[in-house]
């Protein structure tokens, strides 16, 4: 089986588990959506694989910042938003792990990650404010944020997102955007732990 990997705190122990049930005899390879992931993966003995070598995945598990009652997700927390969408959308299964503080009534709780280019992020700033958030350039310390993919991160305040959907259209369509932390019909299931008890939720 093949398992594209999430990145995050949830994930970790994900990570770890699954890096158990490997050294038991499981057969899976996966495909981290991070390079902390990588790192993880690696050290708890999880076979990697990636898309030079196959097209698609059977299987994609990974963590959420917000998820509603129809499935829609903010994700992006960690700086990981670009390849934890392609990792997505490349698989057939996609279940999402967290606790149930992660449960909204509406996205928008928290800002909602933009991943922009760095060339005149500014205007791309200045763009996004006029479609109703208040942004702010993700720091690491004092420095901008590196992604992965070499950008920056924009952390953009809207009011409760009401259309998810068409709001990423709309953020997409500006030059600099490079991907958001919307995912709109990605999750067929959720898992979300809670004190004494788990609960599902499906599509
Ligand atoms: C990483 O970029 C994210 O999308 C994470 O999956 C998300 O932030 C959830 O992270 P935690 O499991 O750490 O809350």
């Amino acid at each position: 089986m093949t398992i594209g990997l999430g990145s995050g705190s949830t994930v970790y122990w994900l990570l770890e588990n699954l890096g158990k049930r490997v050294s038991k005899g499981l057969k899976v390879k996966g495909v981290p959506s991070s390079v902390k992931t990588e790192k993880l993966a690696d050290k708890f003995g999880i076979p990697l694989t990636s898309f030079h070598d196959i097209q698609e995945l059977d299987l994609a598990i990974d963590g959420a910042d917000e998820v509603d009652d129809y499935l829609n997700l903010i994700k992006g927390g960690g700086g990981s938003l670009v390849r934890e969408k392609i990792v997505i959308e490349a698989s057939k299964h996609v279940i999402i792990i967290g606790d149930e503080s992660k449960l909204v009534k509406g996205l928008g709780n928290r800002p909602l990650p933009i991943e922009v280019i760095r060339f005149g992020w500014e205007v791309t700033c200045r763009k996004i404010t006029r479609v109703g958030a208040e942004c702010s350039l993700r720091l690491e310390g004092s420095h901008p944020f590196i992604s992965d993919n070499g950008n920056y991160i924009l952390d953009c305040d809207f009011p409760t997102i009401t259309h998810p959907a068409s709001l990423h259209e709309q953020l997409t369509s500006l030059a600099g955007v490079v991907e958001t932390g919307l995912f709109v019909n990605s999750a067929d299931q959720v898992i979300l732990g809670k004190e004494n008890n788990i609960r599902f939720l499906e599509r």
